[in-house]
């Protein structure tokens, strides 16, 4: 694979890279990424609807869509309301802040999934630590937790009962297939939603706006997930540009021209809805003191952006009881 990555920043070369069949999520010789093969998250990883193109991947995304129809705006609302008011109830700190932004996307798919209710800062930690080894740019250590991470979400899931995972059992046909994209819409949940809720308390922290529009200020100027990847299925042009086979382009999601904060073509986001209605959540449970902002980086990553709040007295250990 060629090292040197293009980079689409235009918005007809963003359109171009992520509809158009030269190009795929994955480089046609590694499918699944080395560090992960033999390992439990080599076949959750196979099997994710984000990591597949083509029919396999259109087929899994209408069951996934129809799974996540299958709640309506009241009932998630509901869901995000009480588990955000269940872990806000402790929140005393800017460490415990940076986690419930986290834990809340997590724990409110797994109230629905029906896993881990005994159990949430277990599941969190698994979470983010599969995270880690599925979003490039890992190092070995974050590869070997994360991997650890995925057997044990996969025997979680293995248990799940919930309506959502019901229905994505019955949509997908596949048990197994369906528990992969479970574990998949935890981890696909996590990272693009705390940004979203982090850049908020950011911005309310500065403006009287409403919470519905800084949603809109952040997703337009500041796409909480603001690049992602393909790769040259074979040789082939971008923006009139030559690329060989396999090698990777970095689409940058944020364009002069637009926004893509939940991308675009067939592996556009199906959690929109999902993700506004927790960030809408969040933000009408939390009463945020303005010391919790005052110290804040950016998570360390290539492709998301999350605020992570900290105190003076910064202490990475506390996480509230969550
Ligand atoms: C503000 C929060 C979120 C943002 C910014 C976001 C952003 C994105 C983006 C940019 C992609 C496309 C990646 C690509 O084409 O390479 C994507 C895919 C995906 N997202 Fe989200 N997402 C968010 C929340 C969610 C939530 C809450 C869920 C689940 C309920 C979810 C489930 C997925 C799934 C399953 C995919 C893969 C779709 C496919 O490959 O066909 N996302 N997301």
């Amino acid at each position: 694979m060629t090292t040197c990555p293009f980079s689409a920043a235009s918005r007809q070369a963003v359109r171009e890279a992520l509809s158009h069949p030269h190009f795929g999520v994955r480089p046609t010789d590694e499918p699944v990424p080395r560090a992960l093969l033999g390992t439990p998250a080599q076949s959750i990883f196979a099997s994710l609807v984000r990591m597949n193109d083509g029919v396999r991947q259109s087929e899994l995304k209408l069951a996934i869509e129809a799974a996540l129809a299958w709640h309506d705006d009241d009932e998630i609302r509901q869901t995000a309301v009480d588990v955000a008011q269940r872990l806000a109830g402790s929140l005393t700190t800017a460490e415990q802040l940076t986690r419930f932004n986290y834990a809340l996307p997590i724990c409110v798919l797994a109230e629905l999934l029906g896993v881990a209710h005994r159990d949430r800062a277990t599941l969190v930690d698994e979470v983010l630590a599969f995270v880690r080894c599925i979003a490039p740019g890992g190092s070995t250590e974050q590869m070997a937790a994360g991997a650890v991470a995925a057997g044990k979400l996969h025997l979680r899931m293995q248990q799940a009962d919930g309506p959502l995972f019901v229905q994505l059992c019955q949509q997908v046909g596949d048990r197994s297939l369906a528990i992969a994209n479970a574990i998949g819409l935890l981890f696909q949940a996590c990272e693009g939603t705390a940004g979203l809720i982090g850049q908020m308390q950011l911005l309310a922290n500065e403006r009287q706006q409403s919470a519905e529009e800084l949603i809109l200020v952040v997703l337009q100027q500041s796409p909480p997930i603001h690049t992602t990847r393909r790769f040259a299925l074979q040789d082939t042009r971008l923006e009139g540009q030559p690329l060989v086979k396999g090698q990777s382009v970095l689409v940058h999601l944020k364009t002069p021209e637009e926004s893509f904060a939940f991308g675009h073509g067939a592996h556009r986001c199906p959690g929109e809805r999902w993700a506004r209605i927790i960030a809408l959540a969040a933000m009408s449970v939390l009463h945020i003191k303005p010391e919790w902002l005052s110290h804040y980086r950016w998570r360390v990553s290539q492709n998301a952006r999350v605020a992570e709040f900290y105190s003076v007295q910064e202490n990475a250990d506390d996480r509230g009881d969550f």
